[in-house]
């Protein structure tokens, strides 16, 4: 396996994914926690060194553990992982206008001319110069000892160098960005020749996963609490298939899902997996703290409250159990690695699963702490759960709540899970569910007058809602046709009692938010 150590790059989480890409294992961890000893005991084939937003010309700015150098195998450096190398290897450093000295920093686009030949950068300079992107203030003024010219761009004279007896390689530029268009190659080549075959696959990472369940937890008891979505139930699959019926799942039903969605969760776990389940159907509990209250906000904040009372209460249910499972995912941990999280506005007050409270004195557990969102999808479909669950949109913990401004209703509810039902169906049946990030229908807080057969009608309108994204942080409204629309407002005032009226929603994020509360 790799080690990428992580000097506060934005982007290192990207040099990860170009790796897993090439079926290669590599874990990031922080530079402080890795010391000669972590190193050994990770025993990587071979090392990168992120990039990072310090000066390695300030005092007490992050290293790499000195004797890594003497440890004997590839080590590649990139941007500030490039200086750091130079530095401790015996080279010079100089701040550039960003950090006050006087070279120049360098953002953006940039052209590397090739300089020799390097093994590194086969398939490299096949059509001239080679497009990178910089991102530097400080740049290195003199090379370390034993290392030559293999790439020089206009304002980094070391874009490129190597010791080619030590295998260590530094590059100024990102290889990882999309901006760097062949940078995958260059991953490519260095993992060849650091000697990984590229044969890491989903397989392998649930056998190393159930091993390490079974060591982690020994013949203690696991809760996990399943939400239906795609990364609990990864999850609670994986742990299951380690330790059997030492593991008992939490379902918290709050009576705001959606059409058949309790029966189909519980079905599956329990008649497909065969896995211990706790349905707890609280939806009296919740629907009834919910009544009469209108305000987005409030109507979060009971809700993920409650979910919390409630999980622990049936948790508690379940004798002498020691761990928690949790689907935490790689973002996840990352982000709270990498990025410092400056103050930053409440626009909601998110719930999931994943944040159950740390005073419930339980160890986690969390098989799925190493793997991309893509990743988790892979292993579901290796633990052979059905590829229409492991395609589906994501779906908020409040639920239906959050689709239904103002007061929530059982009547109001009933409608909406039926008008959704169609949409979705309409959708599907249109094969565009998998272009589509997330679409839903809200049930409006107005009733309109219309005229059905030859009678008045004074019923709710909806919203049709159908966005793209790739992370729920921008989205856009998907264009569906005129036609489309149109068959589908008519089937939904047709089938569904208590409609009679249809709006499509084109707004975008920003300035709207994919949920209408
Ligand atoms: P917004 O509405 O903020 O939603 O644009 C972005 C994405 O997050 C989902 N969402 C939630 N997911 N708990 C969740 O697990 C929540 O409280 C929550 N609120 C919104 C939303 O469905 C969309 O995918």
């Amino acid at each position: 396996r790799l080690l990428i150590i992580d000097f506060g790059s934005q982007v290192t989480q990207l040099i990860a994914r170009r790796l897993r890409e090439l079926s290669v294992y590599c874990e990031i961890h922080p530079y402080q926690n890795v010391t000669m000893d972590f190193v050994r005991d990770f025993a990587p084939k071979a090392v990168i060194f992120s990039g990072g937003p310090d000066s390695v010309t300030r005092d007490g700015s992050p290293r790499a553990p000195q004797d890594i150098f003497d440890y004997g195998v590839p080590i590649l450096g990139i941007c500030y992982g490039q200086q750091v190398m130079m530095q401790q290897l015996g080279g010079k450093v100089e701040g550039g206008k960003i950090s006050g000295g006087g070279g120049t920093a360098e953002f953006g686009r940039a052209f590397v001319t090739p300089e020799g030949t390097l093994p590194l950068l086969n398939g490299w300079f096949t059509e001239g110069d080679e497009q990178v992107w910089m991102s530097h203030g400080d740049h290195v003024s003199q090379i370390a000892p034993g290392f030559e010219v293999f790439g020089t761009s206009p304002n980094a004279p070391y874009a490129i160098t190597a010791d080619r007896a030590r295998n260590f390689y530094a590059v100024q530029f990102h290889p990882e960005v999309h901006h760097t268009p062949n940078g995958a190659k260059l991953y490519e080549n260095f993992v060849r020749l650091a000697g990984f075959s590229g044969d890491w696959t989903m397989g392998a990472y649930r056998e190393q996963m159930i091993e390490q369940i079974r060591a982690q937890v020994g013949d203690k008891k696991v809760i996990c609490g399943l939400s239906g979505g795609v990364d609990s139930s990864v999850a609670a699959i994986l742990i299951h298939e380690a330790i059997g019926d030492q593991l008992t799942c939490v379902f918290v039903d709050h009576g705001l899902l959606r059409k058949d969605e309790a029966t189909e969760v519980v079905s599956m776990f329990r008649d497909n997996y065969n896995i211990q389940l706790i349905h707890a159907d609280e939806s009296e509990l919740f629907l009834g703290e919910l009544d009469g209250q209108s305000d987005p906000e409030t109507k979060r904040k009971i809700i993920g409250k409650l979910f919390i009372d409630v999980f622990q209460k049936h948790a508690d249910t379940i004798d002498g159990a020691e761990f928690l499972a949790q689907g935490t995912l790689y973002p996840d941990v990352i982000e709270s690695v990498s990025f410092s999280g400056g103050p930053s506005v409440t626009i909601k007050s998110h719930h999931n699963v994943g944040g159950l409270p740390e005073k419930m004195g339980l160890k986690l557990v969390e098989p799925l702490r190493e793997l991309f969102k893509d990743e988790v999808r892979a292993l579901g479909r290796e633990l052979g759960l059905p590829t229409s669950f492991i395609g589906r949109h994501p779906f908020p913990g409040p639920g239906l709540a959050i689709r239904c401004p103002g007061e929530i209703t059982r009547a109001k509810l009933d409608i909406l899970r039926e008008a959704d039902a169609v949409y979705i169906d309409q959708i599907r049946k249109h094969g565009l569910y998998d272009e589509i990030w997330q679409a839903y229908v809200a049930i409006l807080p107005v009733r309109t007058v219309g005229v059905m057969g030859d009678g008045r009608t004074y019923d709710y309108a909806c919203a049709l809602r159908a966005v793209t994204s790739v992370d729920g942080m921008t989205a856009d409204y998907y264009p569906f046709t005129h036609e489309f629309l149109g068959e589908t407002a008519t089937r939904i005032i047709n089938e569904v009692q208590g409609i009679n009226r249809v709006t499509y929603d084109i707004t975008s994020k920003p300035p709207g938010t994919i949920e209408w509360e």
